[in-house]
């Protein structure tokens, strides 16, 4: 257990509301790090265990609120949220409302609204990591809005990890978080899908990984190869010197004739070959593969 911070000298009372999984690990990292704690949940039982480490059961969330100058927010979903707020919405005002709950940028900028309506201080986050790694230095929290509330309450949450704060558009965090978990999809998505290619040959998983993760992914599609060409997605500079988009849909069509060849689901190479299909019939073909960086970006109106 991580020892307890002097923050004894500040006040260092915390309220958070919701205790699924990832608010049980939130609450247990406020306790560790000697916050006074009030916690309410749907489900009163889910807190025993924090109640005898310490922490108090409010009965109502009215009194949840009223317990502390912060409360965090830990549910479901935004609708919830404001189900269960919509009760104590006298006590939250002049008070931090922190959300953690997962959604969408509109749906942060109607918790905002909301939140001004009521004069509350509000901070919209997510968490990226999950629940065992919470209260770890570096488990990273994202958040937006206001940077005066972000610092008032910086001690709170960095008793919960790590927080980055990403700026005062308050739908940056979520859009952020879905940005990353979007990346982390197709990363699985492309291990599992070659994995499954050699799998149609009886290549174990293992014996694939060996390769695929010993040597290819670390010197081919290296991470830090591709950091060093964020500036040309920026400058929208593909040069095609090394290798073409139009080299690069061979290379996606034989992946996904190989599929069908060998009984393996061909729907995520179709999908990769037709975007690069449509990249080089908007004029990219001689350009390199990041080109493609280009549909992605059109593919929505401009404002
Ligand atoms: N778990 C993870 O690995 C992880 C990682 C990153 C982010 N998150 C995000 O953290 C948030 C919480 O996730 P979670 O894993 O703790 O579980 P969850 O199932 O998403 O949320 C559970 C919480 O929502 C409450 N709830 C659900 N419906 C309710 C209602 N109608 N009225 C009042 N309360 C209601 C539950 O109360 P009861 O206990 O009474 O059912 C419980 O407190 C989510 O937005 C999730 O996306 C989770």
């Amino acid at each position: 257990m991580a020892p307890k911070h002097a923050i004894e000298q500040q006040d260092n009372r915390v309220t958070l509301v919701g205790l699924g999984p990832m608010g049980l690990a939130l609450a247990e990292a406020l306790l560790n790090q000697g916050h006074s704690l009030t916690v309410w949940n749907r489900t009163p039982g889910k807190a025993d265990g924090l109640v005898a480490q310490g922490a108090g059961r409010a009965q109502t969330v009215s009194e949840a609120v009223a317990a502390s100058p912060i409360t965090i927010v830990c549910l479901n979903d935004y609708e919830t949220m404001y189900r269960v707020f919509d009760l104590a919405t006298a006590e939250l005002e002049g008070r931090a409302l922190v959300n953690l709950t997962s959604g969408t940028p509109s749906e942060a900028r109607t918790a905002l609204a909301w939140s001004a309506e009521h004069r509350v201080d509000y901070l919209d986050g997510a968490i990226m990591v999950p629940p065992p790694s919470v209260g770890e230095p570096d488990a990273v929290f994202l958040y937006s809005g206001e940077q005066g509330v972000f610092d008032r309450h910086h001690a709170v949450l960095t008793s919960m990890g790590d927080p980055r704060h990403l700026g005062a558009d308050i739908g940056l965090a979520v859009l952020y978080n879905t940005a990353l978990l979007d990346m982390m999809y197709a990363t699985m998505n492309g291990w599992l899908h070659a994995t499954a290619l050699l799998e149609s040959a009886n290549v174990s998983a293992q014996k694939f990984a060996e390769l695929a993760l010993g040597w290819f992914m670390p010197s081919v599609v290296d991470y830090a190869s591709l950091a060093e060409r964020a500036p040309d997605l920026d400058a929208a500079d593909y040069p095609g010197t090394l290798g073409t988009l139009e080299m690069n849909l061979n290379a996606l069509e034989h992946i996904t004739r190989t599929s069908e060849e060998q009984g393996v689901h061909s729907g995520p190479p179709r999908l990769m070959k037709e975007i690069a299909e449509h990249a080089i019939a908007r004029g990219h073909g001689g350009q390199n593969y990041l080109a493609v960086y280009e549909l992605f970006k059109k593919a929505r109106p401009r404002s």
